[in-house]
């Protein structure tokens, strides 16, 4: 099967979780595309499509909100899975209906969140860092509180989500 892996990153959190899913399909014939990076082909030339990326601030990346809506009929006619990376699990499926929409959604074999990753580290300006200091603080202060959205764990990427979503892809085929 041919499959296009198209992902949006500023960290390369989505990058290696497109990676990963590459990995558990090397069976298939997959291309991994980075918005912003490389051309996209047309999605027809593909069997499978998946199309994913980070949330900041509440909202998917720019530039797949751009492809959505520039490739949207593409996306409408094609076999698609979609996927998110964040660092709040809770909210997870709020940012999947807000980012795919229903119509997308409604066609797609799966929709899953890939897990996130809060690394200064990795930020690459001072505000960036800044912000995910902030919310390391917040994970830490309210991990323990019984207030379920604020009973946060620290994020990581989540394997069990990308080996479901490369079965869903291998799976649901027919
Ligand atoms: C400035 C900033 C804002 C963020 N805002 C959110 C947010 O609103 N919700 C969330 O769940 N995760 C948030 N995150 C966590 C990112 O989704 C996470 O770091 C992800 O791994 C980034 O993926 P990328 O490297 O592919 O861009 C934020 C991260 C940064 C750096």
């Amino acid at each position: 099967m041919k499959i296009a892996v198209i992902y949006a990153t500023k960290t390369g959190t989505s990058r290696e979780c497109a990676e990963r899913l590459g990995n558990c399909l090397q069976r298939h014939e997959v291309s991994l595309f980075e918005l912003g990076k490389d051309n996209i082909p047309s999605l027809s030339d593909f069997d499978t499509v998946v199309a994913g990326g980070a949330v900041r601030f509440g909202k998917a990346d720019k530039r797949l909100r751009r492809f959505l809506k520039e490739r949207k009929d593409e996306l409408n006619t094609a076999r698609a899975g979609y996927f998110v990376c964040c660092a709040f699990a809770d909210l997870a499926e709020e940012y999947i209906k807000d980012t795919f929409g229903a119509e997308l959604l409604g066609r797609a074999i799966f929709a899953a969140n890939f897990g996130g990753e809060l690394k200064t580290s990795k930020q690459k300006n001072i505000f960036a860092k800044l912000a995910v200091r902030a919310m390391i603080n917040d994970i830490e202060e309210n991990g323990d509180s019984d207030d379920e959205s604020e009973a946060r764990v620290m994020p990581g990427i989540v394997p069990e989500a990308i080996a479901g979503a490369a079965e869903k892809i291998t799976k649901t085929k027919g």
